[in-house]
Formats: structure tokens, sequence, C-alpha cells
């Protein structure tokens, strides 16, 4: 048993407490060999969760990051949304890089609705239109295929099973959005789309509910994968700069069908200073020189759209909501490699707005400009981190560091990231 692993369970979620981006995919894979089901349950391709094992890099966007074990099966679960000719191209390349039988290891859920085409083409039609005001979004298609969900005109896949219904639904929503957006959508290319990979798809369909039910009665071993990060959550994020899913512990009930007792642990992933791609509210960013020397230093490019990544401080304070909100029982703190060399580190400890003490990321412009932030500031390290694998071998600065965010964030940090490698990781006891 992985030492991180102690006390957890059996099932097992992984959560980003940030703004997306924190390393939930090295995790993810590090510890696979451990479970037997990796699960996806919210999101879609706007995630990206990278992977390097000896030196090879791997990007998963909508297949569970647990796929390079050759045992691991992998659900892509009904909360998500899924571009299916981009999910077989996924599988494709995987299998291409020296897996073998990937796609016999997957499983999809026949509730997961599908993302179209069109999706796309109205997320960068509503983008357009907010001009500066732009949510900045990974141009997926997310937002408009959940959309469609909620309004209960959304496409399943188990609708793949019956092609008039398909080509009626297909139809009846590009003349509806098209309409009303102003947009040229063409069904035709959207069937075509699907029918190129239908037969492909079909085997992998599945009532994944059951699936799990099952497995767990098995007494397997589950791994819930989240994507996105807190702050990014539609209810508990900085709206309406989130993304339009639930990224929490809580998605995992509904995108999978599992209730909450069945969920034994909750390891929460937290950057060692903060990121967010796209626009909205970040209280502890650096939009200067030092921004982009860790911006540099931590190589902080997208992994899904390349866009350089906005960086900061560690916030205490968002953090420990996302921390409360999600129930994180152990924290794994990342990329702790990537402040070496910086002379001092700040952290935001406390927000207050207008005399009084907030407790999350304000969402209006207004209140981000009027919010006052305690700071607290702790001396830096020179040494590189990489190679080191027990906690008392750190820089002293860094055992420091890392203590006092625990005890800022009120949750055990149980796991440090050193560097981007499988096997740059270590524990504490
Ligand atoms: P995810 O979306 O949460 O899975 O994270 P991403 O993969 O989008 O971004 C995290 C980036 O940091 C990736 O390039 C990882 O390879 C890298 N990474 C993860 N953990 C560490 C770490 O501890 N140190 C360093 N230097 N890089 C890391
Ligand atoms: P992972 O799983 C970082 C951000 C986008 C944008 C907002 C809405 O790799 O951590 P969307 O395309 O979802 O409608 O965009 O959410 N965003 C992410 N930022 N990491 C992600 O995923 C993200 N997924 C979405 O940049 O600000
Ligand atoms: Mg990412």
């Amino acid at each position: 048993m992985h030492k991180l692993l102690t006390d957890l369970g059996s099932n097992v979620a992984i959560i980003g407490t940030q703004w997306g981006d924190e390393g939930k995919g090295k995790l993810v894979d590090a510890i696979s060999g451990n479970f037997d089901v990796v699960c996806r349950f919210s999101g879609g391709a706007n995630a990206g969760h990278t992977i390097v094992v000896d030196g090879t890099q791997f990007i998963f966007h909508l297949l569970p990051s647990g796929m390079l074990h050759p045992q691991t099966i992998g659900v892509v679960g009904n909360g998500t949304v899924v571009e299916l000719p981009a999910l077989m191209k996924e599988i494709e390349d995987l299998n291409k890089s020296g897996l073998t039988d990937v796609g016999n290891r997957i499983k999809i859920s026949l509730r997961a609705h599908i993302l179209m085409g069109y999706h796309k083409k109205i997320d960068a039609e509503l983008e357009r239109r907010k001009g500066d005001q732009k949510i900045g979004t990974t141009g997926r298609g997310i937002g408009p295929a959940y959309t469609d969900k909620i309004s209960r005109m959304g496409i399943r896949c188990e609708d793949l099973l019956d092609r008039d219904l398909l080509k009626e639904k297909i139809e009846r929503n590009c003349a509806f959005h098209g309409k009303n957006l102003g947009i040229s959508l063409d069904p035709q290319e959207e069937i075509e789309a699907l029918e190129s990979v239908r037969e492909q798809v079909k085997p992998l369909l599945c009532d994944s509910r059951k699936f799990l039910y099952d497995q767990m009665q098995a007494g397997k071993k589950i791994l819930f994968e989240g994507a996105q990060g807190h702050q990014l959550d539609v209810d508990h994020g900085t709206y309406p700069f989130v993304t339009s899913s639930p990224v929490s512990t809580g998605g995992i009930c509904t995108g999978l069908g599992v209730p909450p007792q069945k969920i034994t642990g909750v390891i929460g992933i937290a950057k060692a200073y903060c990121t967010r791609v796209g626009s909205g509210p970040f209280p502890s960013e650096l939009d200067n020189e030092l921004g982009e020397q860790i911006r540099k230093q931590g190589a902080e490019f997208g992994a899904t759209t390349g866009r350089p990544r906005r960086c900061g401080w560690f916030d205490a304070v968002a953090t420990r909501t996302s921390l409360q909100t999600a129930g994180v029982d152990a924290i794994n703190l990342t990329k702790l490699d990537v402040l070496s060399g910086l002379k001092e580190l700040k952290v935001v400890t406390k927000y207050t707005l207008d005399g009084r003490e907030l407790f999350v990321v304000p969402t209006t412009r207004k209140a981000n400009e009027k919010l006052e932030k305690e700071m607290q500031t702790f001396p830096g390290w020179d040494e590189p981190l990489s190679g080191i694998h027990r906690f008392e071998d750190l820089p002293e600065n860094a055992k420091q560091y890392v203590l006092a965010l625990e005890k800022l964030v009120g949750v055990p940090i149980r796991a440090i990231g050193t560097g981007p490698d499988r096997n740059d990781l270590l524990f504490r006891e």
C-alpha cells in the first residue's frame, strides 16, 4: 500500500483545490497501480493532465490518467461531456505510443453527453460576443454542451444506438442554435463525424453506474480523478469565470452515480504557488517580473491550449475554503521545486472587504478591486529539490514553508512534488 493512501480507504478522490493545473494527473498516475478502476466524473477535454515517465510526456484530456498502468480500467462517467472523435483519437494515440488494448480497458457511460462540433462553434461565438468580458475558455465547447444538457436538449451516448433519433436531434439542435446565434451550423457534418466513430464507440458504452456498483461489491478499489480546480467549480468557484461543471467531491456522486459514503478518502492537490489560465479574479496574482520568473521556472503554459498561465503566490484563504468544501483528508503539495532560487516567498493569509473578513475569493470586479489582503513572508532557499525523497532532506526553509502552509490551511500535507516525473514525489508519514 502506498504511504499516501494509509487511512484513506478503498475509494479515493483526487480534487484540484486552486484554479486547475495543480498536478492532478501526475498523482493519479503515480498511485493508480493501487486501484482497479480510475474514473473521470466531470468536465471534458478542457482538462489537460500531464504525466512524465522517464522523460516521456503524456497529456490526457478525457481518458483517465491511470491508463498507463496495464491493468487499469478507465471509466468516462455520465457527468462528463465527451467529444467522441477526440476520445477515439486519444485512445489511438496512446496505443501508438506503445500501450496496447487501451480501447478494451475503457468504459463510457451511455448517459454521458456527446460534445458536438457545434458546441465548439457556439463556445467561440459566445466568447466573441462577450468582448473584454470573455471568460477565456479552452474553446472545447464545454459550456454549450452542459447548457444543452441542463436544457434537456443534449445528445447522449445512448442516442448513438438509434440512427434516426440521432439525426433528428442533431438537425433540430443545429437549426435552433444556428438561428439563435445567427451562425451557420451543418447537421450533415455533425452526423458524419459521429458515423465515422460509431462502430468503434459502441462496444465501449455501458451502464457505468452499474459497472462501478458491481466493482465495489466485489471489493475492487476505485480512484476518482477530478478535473479543473475548486475555484473553477460552477457553484463554488469565481463565477462567472468558471467552467460549467461541478469539479468537487460532490460531482463524483452525480457524475458517476456513486453514493457519498463510498468515497472513503479525498486527496487535495495544491500547487506550492498559484496559477490560473483565462480571465477572472486572482487575488494573489503577480502580474510582474516575478510572475514571469515563476512561469518560466514552472513551465506554466496550458496543457490544453498552450496559453501562458497567470502566476501568483499561494493563497491560503482560497485553498482552505476549497479543502473544507471538498472534504480533503490529505494534501499533495506540488511543484515545490519550482520555488528554489526565490529570495523570499509570500502567502495570502487573510482577506478583508469593507472591514469584514472574507472566506472566499469575491466574484465581482468591484469587490476584487477593494479587497485587502494580508500576506506572510517566508525566506526562500537556493538548493534544487530534485532527487530528494525524504521530507527531512529538504532545505530547512522549504520544510518551514511546507509546515507553515499546512498550519494555514488546516489539512496535513502528506505528499510533496519535487519535479514533473512520476518518481519526483516524496511522502511524509
Ligand atoms: P493537472 O491538470 O492538474 O493534471 O496539471 P497539468 O498537467 O495541467 O499541469 C501541471 C504541470 O506541472 C505539468 O506540466 C506537470 O508535468 C508538472 N508537474 C506536476 N507536478 C510537478 C512537480 O512537483 N514539480 C514540477 N516541476 N512539475 C510538476
Ligand atoms: P485541468 O483539469 C486550468 C478554465 C479555462 C477558463 C475556464 C472556463 O487541466 O486542471 P471551459 O473551457 O471549461 O469553459 O473554460 O476554466 N479551465 C481550466 N484551467 N485547468 C483546467 O483543467 C481547466 N479547464 C478549464 O481556462 O478560464
Ligand atoms: Mg491541466
